[in-house]
């Protein structure tokens, strides 16, 4: 009754997000302090995170084996790109049996303060608790479409972007090729940026071909989640 309960409640709050996005003019999903209000919107219902789309649960499946790669004294450096306040990163952190160092960026300082809260636990709250001892979990406020600050090129293994590309597209295709160019920027030789997406490939595989030249773009159906097709596209730099 209470996962039921919570079911709806995570339903409606969804539905709720949603509504709130279909009433914005696309382009206003590029502004930050537009963001900063749905994220406090979010908090509002007292859960520690809020997915867009789906959580770490469903997609570990196929984040392990390419995580599987870390060695235990050099943990795999993974990027979450306009993390939210979403449940990767820090499931990333307290469920991944593979040392990651996971780095979580978002360009609202709402979203990046709740979760430097939920990771320290402040308020009365445990911290959160590395799966492995050599893991280690970060967030930091920066701008997606120039991460200069906070990631070097050729720094990161794995690059996560959930509903990112979907939230910069609406301000125009050039920024969100802008944020690709980014995420290929700080991707290190070899390594696997991941959009998670419901688009449709038909519209995003050309986008990705066009953007990533060089490297291998693939598309991976996900199982359904609460009815609805998602896509993982995968971007494969070279070696
Ligand atoms: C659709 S939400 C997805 C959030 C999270 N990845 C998830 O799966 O729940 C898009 C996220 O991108 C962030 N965002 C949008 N544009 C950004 C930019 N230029 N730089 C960094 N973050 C950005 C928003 O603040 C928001 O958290």
């Amino acid at each position: 009754m209470a996962a039921l309960g919570r079911l709806l409640h995570v339903a409606t709050l969804a539905a709720g997000m949603r509504r709130t996005l279909g009433s914005l003019a696309g382009s206003c999903l590029a502004d930050r302090h537009v963001w900063d209000r749905l994220h406090s919107q979010a908090r509002r219902d007292g859960l520690p995170t809020y997915d867009w789309f789906f959580g770490y649960e469903q997609v570990q499946y196929l984040l392990l084996p390419l995580l599987k790669e870390a060695l235990a004294s050099r943990p795999l450096r993974v990027l979450d790109v306009g993390c939210g306040t979403s449940s990767l990163c820090t499931d990333l952190y307290t469920k991944c049996p593979y040392p990651v160092d996971v780095l979580g960026v978002d360009f609202s300082p709402v979203a990046v303060a709740h979760m430097n809260r939920l990771l320290e636990g402040v308020e009365g709250q445990t911290p959160l608790c590395p799966a492995h001892p050599a893991s280690c979990l970060h967030f930091k406020q920066a701008d997606a479409q120039a991460l200069g600050s906070v990631a070097p090129s050729g720094s990161f293994q794995l690059v996560l972007d959930k509903g990112t590309w979907d939230a910069v597209a609406r301000g125009g295709l050039p920024a969100a090729y802008q944020l690709l160019s980014e995420c290929l920027r700080v991707l290190s030789p070899g390594g696997t940026l991941i959009q998670f997406s419901d688009e449709d490939p038909d519209a995003r595989l050309p986008c990705l071909e066009q953007g990533s030249q060089g490297c291998t773009v693939t598309v991976q159906e996900l199982d359904p989640f609460r009815g609805l097709t998602y896509f993982a596209y995968l971007v494969q730099s070279s070696p």
